[in-house]
């Protein structure tokens, strides 16, 4: 059932441009926006996304959209740190729980607790029969299909899918963004299967520099804007199958203390599109490499043209634009971990310490 791939991770991982496809066709047709007409955010004075691990990494991104789009203050957390937290919510705010399981233990404590006191709770969920998806006022399926591998993969980018979406329709229902403004998202969104599948075909030179990063007892992950929790994202994956130690930081925050780590060592992986923060994250790139850091420059034709020469490594990534890169850039960030786990030798599907679905806290 692993469809011809060594590990469902990998077939996981391939399967994307079809599942977002899928998911597209539900959320996006061409009708436009299609979410419940009760998700409404007109009056909306807050958001709270909630959820762990990855799913926490899906809402750090959407953060950048819904502010940028919609114009709301949002606020995430983990859901283990906000339960216990217990934080004042106002009536006025909507709630939204991340989880492709739909039953990790401290996101459904965490929905738990907020279900009297919001207006709303929303659930983004892959599995629609859970706990979490069963408990929402509003429950959205990713449409990603039964996730196998621990490290979450497909999940990642449908949860991504559904909550740029939902943004589009925060920025519809505010009036923040003109019906030509969700156009032009909805049409990038649209693009995304296709340049997936050119990502996709980056399997071949990762697998080489995977055998490089392999070696490596630490790995850096620097991205900006959207792209920092995407460097997080990265980081988790890294670590989480192949047990070497990484870290995603804001480039923005190397000078305040991780660039006390770099030498010939440590591989650092930059996610950087050629958008309109692109120049600062070169900088901060050029520190790196003015110490001998093995730079990995992820990005499109026009930053590996301004940016690409003296690093150690480049991937070029099809042009997206700037908000969404996120999702495309998921592809190498995923790619990168699994062929640095196959080069290690690691149990990719089911890493030591890990489950599925943790329904204890
Ligand atoms: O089922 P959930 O999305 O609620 O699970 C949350 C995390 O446990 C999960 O994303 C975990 O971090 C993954 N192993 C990451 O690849």
């Amino acid at each position: 059932e692993k469809g011809g791939y060594k590990h469902f991770m990998a077939k996981e991982i391939a399967e994307q441009p079809v599942v977002l496809a899928d998911a597209l066709r539900h959320y996006l047709p061409k009708t436009g926006l299609n979410l419940p007409a009760d998700l409404d955010f007109s009056g909306v004075d807050r958001i709270t996304l909630i959820a762990c691990g990855t799913a926490h990494y899906a809402c750090a991104v959407a953060k950048y959209w819904f502010e940028q789009f919609a114009q709301i203050p949002v606020e995430i957390d983990v859901a283990s740190e906000f339960r216990y937290r217990e934080p004042p919510l106002s009536e006025r705010s909507f709630a939204v729980f991340v989880s492709q399981s739909g039953e990790t233990a401290d996101t459904l404590a965490a929905l738990r607790y907020c279900s009297e006191r919001v207006a709303k709770t929303v659930a983004v969920v892959n599995v629609p029969t859970s706990s979490i998806a069963r408990e929402a006022d509003i429950a959205l399926p990713i449409l990603a299909g039964v996730e196998v591998g621990v490290a979450s993969t497909k999940a990642f980018t449908a949860q991504l899918l559904v909550l740029a979406v939902m943004a589009l329709k925060a920025g519809n229902d505010r009036g923040t963004l003109s019906p030509e403004q969700i156009a032009a998202h909805s049409d990038t969104l649209l693009t995304l299967p296709g340049l997936m599948n050119q990502a996709l075909t980056l399997s071949e030179p990762i697998a080489r520099l995977a055998e490089q990063l392999a070696e490596a007892q630490d790995i850096l992950f620097l991205g900006r804007g959207p792209m920092f929790p995407l460097a997080l994202e990265g980081a988790l994956k890294l670590k989480e199958i192949s047990y070497i130690h990484a870290e995603g930081y804001a480039s923005g925050e190397l000078k305040h203390g991780p660039i006390a780590l770099i030498d010939r060592m440590v591989p650092v992986i930059v996610m950087a599109p050629h958008d309109r923060l692109f120049d600062k994250t070169v900088s901060n790139m050029q520190e790196v490499m003015a110490r001998h850091g093995m730079v990995l420059l992820a990005s499109d034709a026009k930053g590996l043209a301004v940016a690409g020469e003296g690093t150690w490594a480049t991937l070029q990534l099809p042009e997206i634009a700037e908000p969404f890169a996120p999702i495309l850039y998921a592809v190498p960030a995923q790619l990168l971990a699994y062929y640095t786990a196959v080069a290690k030798g690691t149990d990719v599907d089911q890493p030591r310490n890990l489950a599925k679905s943790v329904t204890v806290e």
